[in-house]
């Protein structure tokens, strides 16, 4: 029989994309979005990718009644992935009792509803925003890494949850967890029926670049060219966002159906560092698309270079990212070419 997984944040960018892998892979997935930071078309686009509309509620974690309805409507749910959360970090600076309160209020209410609910483990998305700047003996990074002091609220919100997840299973909950720390997530669906819906002005670089290709954003800047990098700008790892998806199937089927620790950390990434530089060289390569841009001043509280040590991902969970960087950069152009469109942006 189908397991049923209930995905939190599932209309988001990650978790839209991580639902069609689990639909996929023959699961059932409840989505529980308050539809703070995505839309509900975005249920549209999965049907149309997999052929199955995930069932939906809009709900706000921060609701403990409300979430404990959903456990109650649907008893089948056996997991959960919890994407929902408050992630700009800007934002978290001038706001940052929103962040704690969402971020950490949500995931509190669903550790207890749990057990209550027979509901057997939960797979959370952290970030490698918690190594900071590793040192360069700890490059690339592996989990055993020291976790470093957060430079903002939300990558302190992270760091938080992370703990209360594992002092909650050492007392002795009846539950599992596997803690994901991704690196950078970026691209699209290859079918273009869903992406990343950036509010905004966009932080990240990805959509900066598409934006700037397409002509919303007149020029992208590229923040600081005198790191101690190879060619002076930061130094990241991309991970594609289908291959993160599929990373989330694989530590579903080992939380629920495998006998191993209650808690486990892993990376995600690539394993390579690429540079802002080459990321920008890359999606004019892969697209033919010229993107107008300039060297700008170095942005505040930017780490200078981080990439994953991904070797306990690759043995123990099985799963690797094998897309090659042109074919992501190319996935999001396709994305950015489709919301134009569609009317979008
Ligand atoms: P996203 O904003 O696209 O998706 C998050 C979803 O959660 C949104 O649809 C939002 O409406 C929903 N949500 C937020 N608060 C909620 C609440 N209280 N109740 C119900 N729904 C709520 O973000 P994403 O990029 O898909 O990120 C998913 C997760 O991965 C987040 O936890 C984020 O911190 C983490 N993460 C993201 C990145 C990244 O660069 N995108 C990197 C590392 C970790
Ligand atoms: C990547 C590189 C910029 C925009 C952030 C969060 C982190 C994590 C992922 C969730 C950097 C450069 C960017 C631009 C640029 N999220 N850049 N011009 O900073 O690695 O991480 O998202 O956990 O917590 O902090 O990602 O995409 O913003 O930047 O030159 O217009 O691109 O300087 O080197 P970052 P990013």
């Amino acid at each position: 029989m189908k397991q049923t997984i209930l995905v939190t944040g599932g209309t988001g960018f990650i978790g839209s994309h991580t639902t069609v892998e689990l639909q996929q892979a023959g699961y059932n997935v409840v989505i529980v979005d308050n539809l703070s930071n995505s839309k509900i078309e975005v249920l549209d686009g999965i049907e149309k990718i997999t052929g199955v509309r995930p069932a939906f509620e809009n709900v706000d974690l921060r609701d403990k009644e409300a979430t404990e309805n959903v456990f109650k409507k649907y008893p089948a749910i056996e997991g959960i992935i919890h994407f929902a959360a408050s992630k700009a970090v800007g934002e978290s600076v001038e706001k940052p009792l929103l962040y704690y309160r969402n971020n950490i209020v949500s995931l509190i209410n669903l550790l207890e509803l749990m057990p209550q609910y027979g509901v057997k483990g939960i797979i959370f998305s952290s970030s490698c925003t918690v190594y900071g700047q590793p040192s360069p003996e700890n490059l690339p990074v592996t989990e055993a890494a020291p976790i470093q002091k957060a430079l903002s609220p939300y990558g302190n919100t992270k760091q938080i949850n992370e703990e209360i997840i594992q002092d909650y299973i050492h007392s002795g909950a009846q539950i599992k967890s596997i803690i994901l720390r991704y690196f950078n997530p970026i691209g699209a669906h290859p079918s273009a029926h869903i992406g990343e819906l950036p509010n905004g002005v966009p932080m990240n670089l990805i959509p900066y670049v598409t934006q700037t290709a397409i002509g919303i954003r007149q020029q992208l800047k590229i923040f600081g060219n005198d790191y101690n990098t190879p060619d002076g700008t930061c130094i990241r790892d991309y991970i594609y966002v289908v291959d993160l998806a599929k990373a989330h199937v694989a530590a579903m089927g080992r939380v629920l159906d495998q006998e191993t620790d209650p808690v486990e950390i892993f990376n995600i990434g690539t394993g390579t560092g690429v540079s802002t530089l080459e990321v920008v060289e890359g999606f004019e390569r892969a697209t033919g698309v010229k993107v107008n841009w300039t060297y700008a001043p170095r942005r505040e509280g930017d780490i200078e270079k981080v990439w994953g040590n991904v070797d306990k991902a690759n043995n123990v969970l099985g799963w690797k990212a094998d897309t090659p960087l042109d074919d992501v950069l190319l996935s999001a152009w396709k994305w950015q070419e489709k919301l134009r469109e569609d009317g979008v942006m």
